[in-house]
């Protein structure tokens, strides 16, 4: 979980019994007669980590009512708050066998423990039941948000595939697809946590806003992370990024902004798969302080974008969690 600062416990505490009946649903959705099934949906419990969505969710619910922490106790706003967490683990499972990743989070991945065939139908049954579970609320006009929402997540993975080795990628269509793979995600989160909640239409819309800046956020970290973390701290496996031929931003910006020399040794350097030479450029370049700082803008526009709605003390934990995104080291 996220920490939050315990100034903040009027809404952290109940929100932290949300998060805890949240993590029942979700159990209690995947649960399996089949032991074979049970042993994998226990395997990808573990996976689940820092609740961003589900934490974003519950606390958009209570924005948008102006900090009306008796939201927390809805059971469609908590079961929202699961299938977010459904479909992004959903993601990861299929994820780590396009990325043929060995660990996630600390532990050995689906496709490493289990094979790739195994991987695709956990990810599957996820998905499966993250849509089972949204018809429990009862509104179809939300299972269809969150349809189209799957649908954009697909398809920034499909582009992302397309612009494999393409060293001509350029920052706008990294940021379409980080805004599609990741951030649309996280936006459904605001706009949706707060609808469920009853929120105004214009709250919903500003709280979608600041979900889909921290998702970009979130992912130009995410891949600073993939280039200069490691396996210990970070808990997955690092260095994917380049060996699956995906230009990010911190590449995209040393290739802008280098002069002819250093240019033509970062493209040898990338296509021969030399990290530590390339991590060697990125680090005598600014590059990776720049991505940082692009990350920092987002998380800022983020909080302006929320800054002028009647949120309560929300704001202060909306903006605690904006910060963690990209403080964070894993
Ligand atoms: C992480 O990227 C990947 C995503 C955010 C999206 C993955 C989506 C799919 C594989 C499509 C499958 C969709 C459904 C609906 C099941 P990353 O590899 O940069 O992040 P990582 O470092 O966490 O691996
Ligand atoms: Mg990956």
């Amino acid at each position: 979980m996220i920490d939050l600062d315990p100034r903040h416990d009027r809404i952290a505490a109940p929100l932290g019994e949300a998060l805890g009946s949240v993590a029942t649903i979700f159990e209690g959705q995947i649960r399996s007669e089949y032991p074979a099934v049970a042993d994998l949906c226990t395997h990808v419990a573990r996976y689940r980590g820092k609740m961003l969505r589900p934490t974003l969710t519950l606390l958009s619910g209570v924005a948008a009512r102006g900090g009306d922490v008796t939201v927390l106790e809805s059971h469609d706003l908590q079961r929202l708050a699961a299938v977010v967490e459904m479909i992004h683990m959903a993601t990861l499972v299929h994820d780590d066998v396009l990325d043929e990743a060995d660990d996630r989070r600390g532990g050995s991945t689906v496709n490493s423990l289990r094979g790739n065939e195994t991987a695709v139908m956990l990810g599957d049954y996820l998905i499966s039941n993250a849509f089972h579970l949204a018809a429990s609320i009862g509104d179809a006009d939300l299972t269809e948000r969150l349809g189209r929402v799957t649908n954009t997540l697909c398809e920034g993975e499909l582009v992302q595939l397309h612009h494999r080795d393409d060293l001509g990628l350029d920052f706008q269509t990294y940021l379409e697809i980080i805004r599609r793979k990741t951030a649309v995600l996280v936006g459904a989160c605001g706009r949706l946590g707060g609808r469920v909640a009853g929120g105004e239409e214009a709250t919903c819309e500003a709280l979608g806003e600041f979900g889909e800046r921290l998702g970009i956020a979130f992912q130009v970290v995410d891949d600073i992370l993939d280039l200069e973390g490691d396996l210990e701290t970070v808990g997955k496996t690092v260095g994917l990024d380049l060996r699956k031929g995906k230009l990010t931003l911190p590449m995209i910006l040393l290739l802008d902004g280098s002069d002819a020399s250093v240019f033509v040794d970062a493209v040898e350097s990338f296509r021969s798969g030399d990290s530590t030479g390339l991590l060697k450029m990125l680090r005598e370049s600014d590059a990776i302080d720049r991505a940082r700082a692009f990350a920092v803008e987002q998380v800022e526009a983020a909080i302006v974008s929320i800054n002028g709605f009647d949120l309560g003390d929300s704001q202060d934990l909306l903006r605690d969690l904006a910060a963690a995104v990209v403080e964070r080291n894993h």
